[in-house]
């Protein structure tokens, strides 16, 4: 499928994600690639125009991150219309010409006609809001001169159309989770191939109260051939006595792999693994070096152990919002597509310390009760990420006349684009006060509710 395309030089910035997906968002097709790919590889692509995104000013501490000789001067020359991002871009070309204002009142966008570079300079803080811009839209459509071909609907259509040609009839396996991601993919293969794929739900008890068999009930919908794997008990035995959250996302992670590699073995035969990985991670893994802060739990891990012919990534060219709406497409629920993030770890990781049945069980039902709430008070779409932690700490509190000493559940809360920072949200006191007394009252074991008034960084999102 060739589409128009614009290239995102990543210059080391913070943006070039977000600049990329409001690219997506006019209908033009885009790739974020590091700043010294070299040329041949980039106009294999035949790209319509470059955007080179840079730290934002306040956060270069004085580093020149467009230094003037990273950039290939070569791509300069190609004529192919360059849109440099940010205000420190000005002194990166060695351009001695007058600028002169072009497309935005008040001069926001400066051109220099000859060489086809046109340089904006925008504020960080404007970044977020850049999609509906004039200012971008000018440069895709007039300046380099597109048309919007990039369609959720057609690329839908076409990647079916493609996966047939290519899996024809042969068979495939995918592990499911419930989340967007893996039910997208997984029914976009069902669609092109049928029966001959197989989902693997592996059930390992860490999910909200009735998740499994509300995910079941997905799958039956759309006809998916589902394999469940009830294999709670095989999880908690593992987890037994560990305490320690790294500990705890590991073994979580490894027994998820032993119990797929069980079940993969049994259907056998099987040529393709179907992955719901999506555009945000291949760029994560190819531009960027970041320190580990969590081992992050999902099936990425799993093509090292299980031997398979080749991998089927269809949404590996989307970003999330364009998934959800690939989803739409394919006639998946709304509640499904618009599901807030769910970790892989599952309740694991918001129930601290060491694990017990009874805790996850009394975790599950103040978590339902809040989840309830917040959807009664019709937040369940603004807000991003809202989840109960059982802290693991016991109180003294009263109750009928009675002192009790029982557990603290904890309130979190955020909004974010992206999930590497994100923001505690203000849920109103009157939501609050009615997600509180109806946890107290509706779970006997929790005497203390707290809100988690903290935003990424300092905190993250999961309390482990
Ligand atoms: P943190 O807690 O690191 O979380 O601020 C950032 C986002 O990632 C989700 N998360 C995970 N997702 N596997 C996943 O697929 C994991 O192991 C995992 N751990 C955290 C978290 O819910 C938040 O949206």
């Amino acid at each position: 499928m060739e589409h128009e395309t614009i290239i995102v030089l990543d210059f080391g910035g913070l943006y070039e994600q977000l600049i990329a997906r409001q690219v997506r968002a006019n209908n033009i097709y885009c790739e974020v690639l590091p700043f010294d790919t070299p040329i041949n590889t980039l106009m294999a692509k035949q790209p319509k125009g470059f955007i080179f995104t840079e730290k934002p000013i306040a956060a270069t501490d004085g580093v020149d991150s467009l230094a003037g000789e990273k950039i290939n001067q070569g791509l300069l020359e190609l004529g192919i219309p360059v849109l440099g991002i940010s205000a420190k871009s000005l002194s990166q070309f060695n351009i001695n010409e007058a600028l002169e204002p072009i497309g935005q009142p008040g001069g926001l966008i400066s051109a220099v006609k000859q060489k086809n570079i046109y340089l904006a300079d925008i504020n960080p803080e404007d970044i977020a809001a850049f999609h509906g811009n004039e200012l971008l839209e000018h440069f895709l459509y007039n300046i380099c001169g597109l048309n919007g071909d990039w369609l959720m609907s057609d690329f839908a259509e076409g990647m079916v159309e493609s996966l047939k040609q290519k899996v024809g009839s042969k068979k495939a396996i995918c592990a499911l989770s419930g989340g967007v991601d893996s039910t997208v993919a997984a029914v976009m293969v069902h669609k092109a191939i049928g029966n001959n794929l197989t989902c693997i739900f592996v059930d390992h008890g860490l999910m909200r109260l009735n998740e499994g068999d509300e995910v079941m009930g997905i799958f039956d919908k759309f006809g998916l051939n589902t394999v469940r794997v009830n294999a709670q008990d095989r999880f908690l035995n593992k987890l037994k006595g560990v305490s320690n959250p790294e500990e705890k996302r590991k073994i979580i992670g490894e027994e998820f792999i032993r119990v797929f590699e069980e079940e993969a073995k049994k259907i056998g035969g099987v040529d393709y693994l179907v992955q719901g990985t999506i555009y945000p991670d291949i760029i994560e893994s190819g531009t960027k070096n970041s320190g580990l802060v969590k081992s992050h739990h999902n099936v990425g891990g799993l093509p090292d152990v299980i031997d398979f012919k080749e991998i089927i990534e269809p949404l590996r060219d989307l970003f999330k919002d364009e998934v959800r709406k690939v989803g739409l497409t394919l006639g998946i629920d709304e509640d499904l597509v618009y599901r807030q993030p769910f970790p892989g770890p599952g309740l694991a990781v918001r129930s601290l310390g060491e694990l017990t049945k009874e805790k996850l069980d009394i975790l599950r039902q103040a978590d339902f009760i809040y989840r309830d709430e917040i959807k009664k008070a019709k937040l369940d779409r603004v807000i991003w990420q809202y989840f109960a932690v059982l802290t693991g700490l016991k109180s003294v509190g009263v109750k009928s006349g009675e002192r009790t000493y029982s557990y603290t559940i904890a309130l979190r809360a955020v909004t974010s684009v992206d999930a590497m920072t994100a923001t505690w949200y203000p849920i109103p006191f009157e939501t609050l006060d009615s997600i509180s007394k109806r946890i107290v009252n509706e779970c006997p074991q929790v005497n203390r509710v707290v809100y988690d008034i903290t935003s990424k960084p300092p905190a993250t999102i999961e309390w482990e």
